[in-house]
Order: structure tokens, then sequence, then C-alpha cells
């Protein structure tokens, strides 16, 4: 029988169901799933997971003070909230997880069977500050002086929030036999931990020297019991990790699930936020090691969404609901957006002045205007049939090189995972074509009759700028895939090459691909304009 291809496997962190998603959770998830549809629009097999993290005493209490039972709560958030905003986002995840589920459960229980089993876990005693809002326990070195209400008190650098001390019998993995090993590691691959920023971080802090880290808790019930002592529940976030490789079948003998395992792991990319990179990139991967199972490629730190200069957060109350925006923008603007104005890695701020300003300047203007004026001088002229080609000159020569370039680019920066690189580079083409037409001036062309049959002049500029929004409809699937749809569906190009889904990335600057005679229609505007921005920020 055949082995199937390694898929490109992705995940985004599973996230915390106290609160709705906002803006910067959904940064996540939209840069995963730009990553991810860009591997299928290579025709690659590809696996895109996210999820839920409902255990642990955050969520816990967020649904004690809602009055309801932990179950109920994370049941309505998912539900409501966490799953809606999915599509919302128009995101194409093959899998969503949610801690609470039983095969997420049996299959953490028995992965800490077996590292008990192989004695890398023992029972010991902790003491020291604990976070609730990060789930972390902290060194007193992490901690800051508080300021306003928790003036006097040390207080969480990440939340703002006082500590909590806590004094418990608990469960230990042995994290600290792991230094070594995990030095190597990130010496041999150095591309493990990225960008560099975040790998200098790991690499400092763990030739300070690890700890072994405590894995239970017995205070509190809301968590996946320790199979041998079920006093405990296990750290949350031992058992969030595990769903990277719970969700892919990792310790079930069903053979759908053993066939999937096979097939995704190890990882190729998990993206997280900076804040929770340690956990990603010293904890993982000594879990796994002590499991005996392969590492991920990459753990690649993005950087935060700020307001005011602080993270947007919800605990913070600077969250902004990604419908606030997506209702006006829509949700290729949102994507684009995101992903465009900040360098992936780095922080960046919002601010719906900048989001208006791009809105209409790139994607109204810039790419919705060209397609509109494109299909609109096909109608005009050729009756909405795209013409037949002529001989082309120079100019077109030099467009179709531009359009390669332009996929060699993007595909680099992806691989680079320089989101924003590669959005630049596919608005090469853009900004080309645009002065292409300015240059060629179709419109001026039209006037002399014997320029305007099939294999004119005409004819072969409004061709090569077809071929122009062809090669972009096939780049941007992956970032504005809406928009991409409805110019895939204004060219009428699918019934000579198929979906735009079966347009294979490295070919999508080949020029001359179109048919002639293919129904060319203007439709709806790709990006209506904004005019007043005021409004639109409203
Ligand atoms: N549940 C843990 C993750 C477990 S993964 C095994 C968690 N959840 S979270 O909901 O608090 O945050 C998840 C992720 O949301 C962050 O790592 C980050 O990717 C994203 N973000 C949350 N706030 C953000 C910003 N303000 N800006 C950018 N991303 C942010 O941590």
């Amino acid at each position: 029988m055949p082995v199937p291809a390694k898929a490109f496997y992705l995940t985004t962190p599973i996230y915390y169901v106290n609160d709705a998603p906002h803006i910067g959770h959904a940064y996540t998830t939209v840069a995963g799933d730009l990553i991810t549809r860009w591997h299928r629009q290579r025709q690659e097999s590809v696996w895109y997971l996210t999820g839920t993290d409902e255990h642990g005493q955050k969520v816990m209490r967020t649904a004690e003070a809602n009055g309801v039972s932990p179950h109920e709560w994370a049941d309505r958030l998912v539900e409501t909230a966490w799953k809606p905003v999915l599509e919302t986002l128009d995101v194409a995840n093959d899998d969503f997880i949610r801690t609470t589920e039983p095969r997420h459960i049996e299959r953490v229980q028995a992965f800490v069977q077996d590292l008990y089993n192989k004695g890398e876990i023992y029972a010991g005693s902790y003491q020291g500050p604990y976070c609730v809002g990060c789930e972390e326990y902290k060194l007193p070195g992490d901690l800051i002086d508080g300021v306003g209400e928790f003036a006097g008190q040390r207080v969480c650098p990440i939340h703002g929030y006082p500590v909590e001390m806590l004094a418990e019998q608990n469960y230990f993995f042995k994290m600290s036999a792991y230094q070594d090993a995990l030095l190597e590691h990130y010496e041999r691959f150095p591309e493990f931990v990225q960008p560099a920023s975040a790998r200098n971080e790991v690499l400092a802090f763990v030739r300070q020297g690890l700890q072994d880290l405590s894995i239970s808790r017995s205070t509190f019930d809301w968590g996946v019991p320790i199979p041998w002592d079920t006093s405990h529940v296990l750290y949350v976030w031992f058992d969030a990790l595990l769903n990277y490789v719970t969700a892919v079948g990792q310790g079930s003998v069903d053979p759908d699930d053993v066939a999937l395992f096979a097939r995704t792991w190890p990882a190729d990319v998990h993206l997280v936020g900076k804040d929770i990179l340690r956990f990603h990139a010293v904890i993982w991967p000594a879990m796994l090691m002590a499991a005996g199972l392969p590492l991920p490629g990459r753990v690649f730190a993005h950087g935060w969404l700020l307001v005011g200069g602080e993270k947007m957060s919800k605990s913070r109350t600077t969250g902004i609901a990604p419908s606030q925006i997506i209702d006006t923008f829509g949700s290729d603007a949102f994507r684009y957006y995101f992903m465009r104005a900040i360098p992936f890695g780095q922080d960046g701020t919002f601010s719906w002045e900048d989001l208006a300003a791009r809105y209409n300047a790139e994607l109204a203007n810039g790419l919705g205007n060209l397609a509109s004026r494109v299909t609109a001088m096909v109608g005009k002229y050729f009756g909405g049939l795209l013409p037949a080609a002529g001989a082309p000159s120079d100019a077109e020569q030099a467009l179709a090189d531009l359009a390669a370039r332009a996929v060699v680019d993007a595909e680099a920066a992806i691989d680079r995972l320089a989101i924003h690189e590669a959005i630049a580079a596919i608005w090469t083409l853009v900004e080309a074509t645009n002065g292409y037409l300015t240059e060629q001036e179709p419109w001026h062309v039209a006037k002399d009759a014997a320029e305007c049959s099939p294999g004119g002049r005409l004819a072969t500029i409004l061709v090569a700028a077809a071929e122009a929004l062809r090669a972009l409809a096939v780049l941007l699937h992956p970032v504005t895939p809406k928009a991409a749809q409805a110019l895939w569906a204004a060219l009428g190009a699918e019934a000579a090459l198929g979906t735009l889904g079966a347009q294979p990335i490295a070919r999508a600057g080949e020029f001359w691909q179109l048919a002639a005679g293919s129904t060319v229609t203007k439709g709806a505007a790709l990006f209506p304009r904004l005019d007043d921005v005021d409004a639109a920020a409203g």
C-alpha cells in the first residue's frame, strides 16, 4: 500500500474559554489559516488544528462567577463564540479540539501514565507564587511592583494582578533532566524557535538552568484526573500542550487515528503568541523527549496586538471583537489588514484610521479598481468575451516576468513565515499592473478601430491585464479567499482551468493560461469604497 504523503501540520494555541475571542486571538488563527491555505494552494496535503483550552482555575472561576458549572460554561462559550468566530474569520481548519472531549482526556491520561511508568514523574511539594491569568508557576524574580489598587503587592507583569501563593503536595515532571538535550536540539535545529529574538530568549532561559515542573494540583478538581491518584488533576498547561498530539490520534489504537498520526506528526509549525513561548519551546519539547516522540519542526512566536502600548486583552478591557471590524470591512479586509500591516513576529498597534486608509488605498483603489477596470473594458470592447491576444511586446513580457518573480518571492516569504513580505510581494503585481495600464492606455488604443480586432493591440493589453488578475486570484486565495473567488468567477476562468483551489501556486505567474472566449463579467466591486472613515469606525 502506498504511504500517504506527510501533511503540512500547523497548529494555533488552544484558546481559554474564560471569555469570548478578541482580535488578538483572531490574529493567530488568521495567520495560521493563511499559511495553511497557502500550502493547500501548493496542492500539498495539509492539517490545520485549532481548539479550546477548557480546564484550570481561570475557566473554573469564571464559570463560578457566572453561576454555572465549568462544563456548562465551556459548552456555552465554544458554541456561541469560539466556533462561530472561525466562520466570521473565514477559517478553513481541519479539526477543532476541546480539552474536555473524551478523546483528549483518555489520551492525556495514557500519556502521563506512560511517563509515570518510565520514572519521569515523582511526588513532591511545591511552594511559590502562581498567576491564574497565565496559569503559570512564577519565580519571585518574574514579578513586578503593582500599581493603583495593587500598590504594595507583587503582580504578574502580563496581567497586572497579584499572584497567589501556593503550598501544595504535587507531582513533578523531571524537566531539569532535559536541559542539555534541549540546548543540543536548539543548536542542531536553529529554526526550531523563531524569530531570532524568541530563540535568544529561550536559549538564555534554558542556560540559566531548568527546574522540575509541578504538573498536578489537588486544591480543585476542574481538570484531567491523574490516573494513579485521582485526588489530583493535571496542571492545565501539561493537559493543554498535549492537544497537539491527542487531536491527531496519539495514544489511540483505532486504525484511522494511527494513520492520521503517521500522516501529521511531527507538526511542522506551532504558531504561538510570544507570551506563551516558553511553554512551547521548553516544556513541550521536554515532554515529547520524555515520551520518546519526535519534536515539531518550528515554534514561531508572533508579537502582540497592542492597545495604548499594552497587550490587548479582555482582562484589561481593551479587547475588540472581530465582528466589530468585520461587520463593516468584511472578513477579507480583516485578514488582509492584520497580515499586511504588522510584520509577523513583531508587535503592532491597531487603529481604525490605519485600517480604513489601507482598505481604501490598497483594497478598494489598488486591487478592486484594477479588477473592475479590466473586466469592464473586456465587456465594453469585446462584448464580455476574452479576446485572443496578439504577440506580446516587451511591456507584456516585463509584466509576466514581474508576476513570475512575485510568485517566487511570495513563496520564499511564506516558507520563512514572513507573511507580511509575501503579501508585499503579491502587491508588486497589483501595482505593476496598474502602472502597465496607465502606460498602455487601452482606452486610447480603443479609439483606433484597426487595433480592436482579436489578436490586435487592445486585445493583447486586456488579456495581459486579465492574466495578471488571474495570477492575483491564485496568490490571494489564501489571503482574501472571498475576493479571490469572486475574481476567478469574474474572469470566467473555471471553464478552461478548473477550480481556483486546483491552481498550483508555482504556476500562478505563467502568463497566457486563460482561454480566448472565456466569459468575463464585471460583477460587484471586490472592495466597495468606504468614503466616510468615521462612520466606518463608529
Ligand atoms: N490556553 C493557552 C494556550 C494553550 S496552547 C497549548 C492560552 N490561551 S489564550 O486564549 O490566553 O491565548 C492564546 C493566544 O491568543 C496567545 O498565545 C496569542 O497567540 C493570542 N493572543 C491573545 N492576545 C493577543 C494579543 N493581544 N495579540 C496577539 N495575540 C494574542 O494562552
